[in-house]
């Protein structure tokens, strides 16, 4: 276990121990991810290139006899939630955290497994609203622990699938399988291109002479304001228009001829073209070329900003104090769902050093501090430690 796993299945140990009284059965690690590359394509059945990183949600649970889960969230000042599992479960607006357990079990059940009432305890070290997947991670390792004191293990793609339900349809953003799938399949010292029609895999290996950088901009984000579900039904209403049944399958001479407003066909052409270089940057990866590699991350950036128009301005300056820091060899964009969080930045592991002190210098987050940076290996993806 690494010392920053060691600390969290401590905390998470603790937590359960004080609550309950008795050391937990089992306990599950699910990883937060970033992504490299291939953003809001996901949903357009389209390519993906994350990878999972070591800050992490576990989730500590027993068995109860009876069909009542009780619930404390060691983040959340020890915060409750209990409720009946034979009884159909509602949102709890006091507790959005709460959301995603209860989500998660009802997709497990909705999906036919047969759940026993349980204690769980839930700490994670992921940064919220960093969109580093803190809910994603919570979903899949919350799902891991309660299959495991069913006595059941499923595929971990299977399992992504059931946390994505939970996402789409108990908490309402019609999130595509990116974050559930890498928190559930992740690989060490891999990147994973994965195509979001098939759900198939390809290993991309991380060199380790190659650094991934994620810096925290400050703005926080939350997924479930709309704007990522009107997004999505953007891309929806341009793939009907053009005749396929998802952006995947257009081309820009097909939008073009389709002749949409400007609007949504700058919501596709952003879709269309981030396939493309998602593509691209994966063979770009595989030879090490980090200039062609951070030139696409520099072009997805500006697509993300000016065609689907999911940044904001202090993202925009972050990435462009990190690109300047990095130069050629390299490149910087925002990751995640967008309106806030993190950016990801590729570079030599030569160059961190530096890349760190001119950001702290030259960047202060919107509430004036000095930002979070993390450099990060890809990690492994969900398992019961
Ligand atoms: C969020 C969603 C993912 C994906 C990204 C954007 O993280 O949960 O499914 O759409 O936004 O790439």
């Amino acid at each position: 276990m690494t010392p920053q796993d060691q600390a969290l299945y401590d905390t998470v140990s603790a937590s359960f121990t004080a609550c309950f009284g008795h050391a937990p059965e089992f306990v599950a690690r699910a990883p937060g991810r970033v992504n490299l590359i291939g953003e809001h394509t996901d949903y357009n059945d389209g390519f993906v290139l994350p990878c999972a990183i070591g800050p992490a949600t576990m989730v500590a649970v027993s068995k109860r006899d009876d069909d009542i889960v009780d619930v404390v969230a060691a983040d959340f000042g020890g915060a409750r939630d209990r409720f009946n599992l034979q009884t159909p479960l509602e949102r709890n607006s006091r507790q959005p955290w709460a959301d995603y357990v209860r989500g998660m079990i009802s997709a497990l059940q909705n999906e036919g497994y047969a759940l026993s009432g349980a204690q769980i305890a839930i700490a994670g070290n992921l940064p919220k609203g960093a969109g580093l997947s803190s809910s994603a991670s919570l979903e899949v390792a919350l799902g891991k622990a309660m299959l495991a004191l069913a006595g059941t293990d499923i595929d971990n793609t299977r399992l992504a699938q059931i946390a994505q339900m939970a996402e789409c349809d108990f908490v309402g953003t019609k999130c595509g399988i990116m974050d559930q799938l890498i928190s559930a399949q992740g690989k060490e010292g891999h990147a994973l291109l994965i195509d979001c029609r098939s759900l198939e895999l390809t290993d991309a290996p991380v060199p380790d002479d190659v650094a991934i950088m994620i810096v925290h901009s400050g703005v926080t984000r939350g997924l479930v304001d709309g704007h990522y579900n009107e997004r999505r039904r953007q891309c929806e209403a341009a793939a009907a228009a053009v005749g396929v049944s998802a952006l995947r399958d257009a081309d820009l001479d097909m939008l073009a001829a389709a002749g949409l407003d400007a609007t949504t066909t700058k919501r596709a052409r952003h879709v269309i073209t981030e396939n493309q270089r998602t593509l691209d940057a994966a063979d770009a990866l595989a030879r090490s070329d980090l200039a062609a590699l951070g030139e696409l991350m520099v072009q997805s950036h500006a697509s993300m900003r000016d065609d689907f128009e999911i940044t904001v301005p202090p993202i925009d300056e972050l990435v462009v104090l990190l690109q300047e820091a990095i130069g050629f060899n390299g490149g910087a964009r925002m990751t995640g769902g967008g309106f806030g969080g993190a950016c990801v930045a590729i570079m030599a592991a030569t160059q961190v050093a530096e890349v760190r002190s001119a950001i702290e210098a030259a960047y202060i987050t919107p509430d004036g501090k000095t930002p979070l940076i993390m450099i990060e290996r890809p990690g492994p993806g969900v398992a019961i430690i």
